[in-house]
């Protein structure tokens, strides 16, 4: 989209006339109050689905954060995470206009809108800020177009479907000055930040060993025996494909168990790789491994509609001679390390280590201290007015995605592939090499 009509926002526009008529300006706070219009963010839902049943009443505890508008190609259904779900644009139009009503104490609200088309949000200029809860293959393309109209982008983990698609969000979100968080939430938890506190500053001894764990797939697939289905009312399903490959229909292609189909996604590797990782990263660096290998991963057999692994298993080895092996776990997610002087485990919402009293080592004022951010949404509208990066921005949300898709490629492939990290290359393996990008259905493009 070339929408030069909206590539200044809102508040940039607040923003620039008031930095245009600045000194000796001394604006009041009556003027910009807390809650007044000019210091509210207005936000449009992009994927009305499963994961917009958590994210909406997130936004909704912050007051100077209004959802304007949501949309979705699914007009209504069921048929998603859980059965009772009953979701999609007009179902959580309805949810967020009740919500305001409730909260300001009418009998009715009807501020928010409901529409299919995405690009109709982005050429809002009352809209700020936009929420992408879409599936993956749309991450980038949205998060490009919505740079481009000049919107800040919280866009849900992982990241990218691809390391190319990556780079591109890269690219245009620091060309256009937007503002983006990851929405991979872990990065906004206190025993979080201190578990990778406790790593980097040593309390380990020399790092030897790391373990991330994903949890085991919890759809089974409809086999390969599987039979196009008809699209249902009210689905836009060619919408839905966006710039992935053209495909017949079926229920288990699209709704929640899209991340089980390479074309949309990368499996539970970066479902919930993406938040395990992400920790294992945190307290590493942030720079991603140099070799990645095959460790007994299992795949859906040919002809299957799944396509993802149905146990992940690999290992990486950082430049560091660091290993982390990544693999399937009925922890469901977190990450376990292994030093000369102890180990420590973050899993379950808890943290264990060996020795015990590891775990509550105090971390002092001179060692090295991470972002700190006690809840993610918070800390993205916070980045919003001050122009800061947030906890996750869309450098380290790649690489952490990054990272999720090498495993995938070194599992696919099962064979070792080794990474030039600096330039984000596979090196010496052109099949290897050619999987860090996939092709975009037209008219979509970065
Ligand atoms: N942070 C977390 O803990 C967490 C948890 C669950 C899901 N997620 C992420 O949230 C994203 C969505 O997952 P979900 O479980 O909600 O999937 P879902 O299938 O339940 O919902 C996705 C919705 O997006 C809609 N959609 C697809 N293409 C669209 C388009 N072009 N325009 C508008 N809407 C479109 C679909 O119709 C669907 O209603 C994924 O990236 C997933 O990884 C994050």
């Amino acid at each position: 989209m070339n929408n030069k009509t909206a590539v200044t926002s809102r508040r940039d526009f607040i923003r620039n006339t008031a930095a245009a008529i600045a000194a000796p300006l001394i604006v009041p706070s009556s003027v910009f109050g807390r809650n007044a219009p000019s210091n509210r963010i207005n936000l449009g839902i992009i994927g009305c689905g499963n994961q917009s049943t958590v994210d909406l009443p997130e936004w909704f505890k912050n007051d100077d954060c209004q959802v304007v508008a949501v949309c979705d190609v699914n007009r209504a259904g069921r048929g998603y995470k859980d059965e009772k779900q009953f979701l999609g644009r007009e179902p959580q139009r309805d949810f967020v206009n009740q919500f305001y009503a409730k909260k300001t104490g009418r009998d009715s609200y009807t501020g928010c809108d409901a529409c299919a088309d995405f690009r109709e949000v982005l050429a809002r200029q009352d809209v700020d800020a936009v929420a992408i809860i879409t599936p993956d293959h749309w991450h980038a393309v949205m998060t490009n177009m919505a740079a481009e109209a000049g919107k800040d982008i919280y866009c849900q983990k992982p990241l990218s479907l691809t390391v190319r698609d990556g780079q591109e969000m890269i690219k245009a979100v620091r060309k256009h000055r937007r503002v983006l968080q990851t929405g991979s939430q872990w990065r906004s938890n206190a025993m979080t930040r201190h578990a990778c506190e406790l790593v980097r500053n040593g309390r380990l001894g020399k790092l030897q060993r790391i373990e991330s764990f994903v949890a085991p797939n919890n759809f089974t697939s409809p086999g390969p025996g599987w039979q196009p289905m008809p699209v249902p009312d009210g689905f836009d399903y060619d919408f839905w494909l966006g710039p992935a490959p053209k495909a017949p229909y079926h229920h288990d292609r699209c709704f929640y168990r899209f991340r089980f189909v390479m074309d949309y996604s990368g499996g539970q590797t970066t479902n919930f790789g993406h938040h395990s990782n992400g920790i294992v990263q945190w307290a590493t660096g942030d720079v991603v491994p140099v070799e990645y290998e095959d460790a007994g991963s299992e795949w859906p057999a040919k002809g299957d509609l799944f396509t993802t692994p149905t146990k992940v298993a690999f290992r990486a080895r950082y430049a560091n001679g660091v290993e982390l092996y990544c693999h399937t776990d009925k922890r469901g997610s977190g990450a376990r390390f292994e030093g000369s002087d102890g180990w420590l485990e973050f899993a379950s919402r808890k943290i264990e280590s060996h020795p015990a009293s590891l775990k509550d080592s105090v971390i002092g004022a001179n060692e090295q201290r991470l972002y700190v951010s006690e809840n993610h949404y918070r800390n993205f509208l916070d980045c919003v007015k001050s122009r800061k990066d947030g906890v996750e921005p869309v450098e380290i949300g790649h690489r952490t995605s990054m990272l999720c898709h090498l495993g995938n490629i070194a599992m696919q492939l099962k064979r070792t592939i080794k990474f030039d990290s600096k330039l984000e290359q596979i090196v010496g393996d052109d099949e290897a090499a050619r999987m860090l990008s996939r092709p975009l259905r037209g008219p979509w493009k970065y």
